[in-house]
């Protein structure tokens, strides 16, 4: 009888804890659909933001665009010049340059997917200012960009020195992607 008893009392606890499981799962993906997730992007010329609406759209995530206090002329985006406000800014370490408004809720959220252009084999300093700005220790950042051919992983590595507390994951290069690529790598 005795054992009987311990049977069911076993069979109840792995029930139980299978359920639990199974809530906690749940509980994660719904986090995701209610906005858990952050998609922060800075684009200047549209091409990574529209790579982050994309995953804003197959997350269910938040899309929060890291806009330049002084928006990039055609002119500061001139790689041939050494002497446009990209070229200067990339050509030092310690430029930040200044975001737009602001963006309060970072805390909140646990997942945050990172979109930016490559600039000279790296991300964009405005990136370290958005980093720099709002504590991401411990958040699980998923860094992704576009670029005219460089690939993602100079700049993402950077990052991973400057912050080591961030928990970075794997980042993708999403050039010419499409709504369903964007959905296979999430999966
Ligand atoms: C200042 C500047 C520097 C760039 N440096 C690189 C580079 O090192 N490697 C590369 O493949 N593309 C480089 N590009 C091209 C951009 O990464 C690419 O066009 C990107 O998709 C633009 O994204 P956006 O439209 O979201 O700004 C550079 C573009 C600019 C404006």
């Amino acid at each position: 009888m005795k054992r009987i008893f311990t049977l069911i009392a076993t069979v109840l606890a792995i029930s139980c804890q299978a359920y639990a499981q199974n809530s906690e799962n749940m509980e994660n993906f719904e986090n995701m659909e209610n906005g858990k997730t952050l998609v922060a992007y800075f684009s200047a010329t549209g091409t990574t933001e529209r790579v982050a609406e994309m995953i804003a759209s197959a997350t269910g995530g938040k899309l929060y665009e890291i806009e330049a206090a002084e928006p990039y002329t055609s002119a500061d985006l001139d790689w041939n010049d050494r002497s446009s406000r990209s070229s200067i800014e990339m050509n030092d370490g310690s430029s930040r340059p200044a975001i737009r408004g602001g963006f309060e809720n970072v805390s909140e959220y646990d997942v945050i997917y990172l979109g930016f252009p490559i600039w000279w084999n790296l991300a964009p300093r405005i990136i370290n200012t958005f980093l720099e700005t709002y504590n991401l220790d411990g958040k699980t950042v998923i860094p992704f960009a576009t670029s005219g051919g460089s690939g993602i992983n100079n700049s993402v590595n950077e990052l991973k020195k400057a912050y080591p507390s961030v928990n970075w994951q794997s980042g993708k290069l999403l050039n010419r992607t499409s709504e369903t690529g964007i959905r296979e790598w999430l999966q």
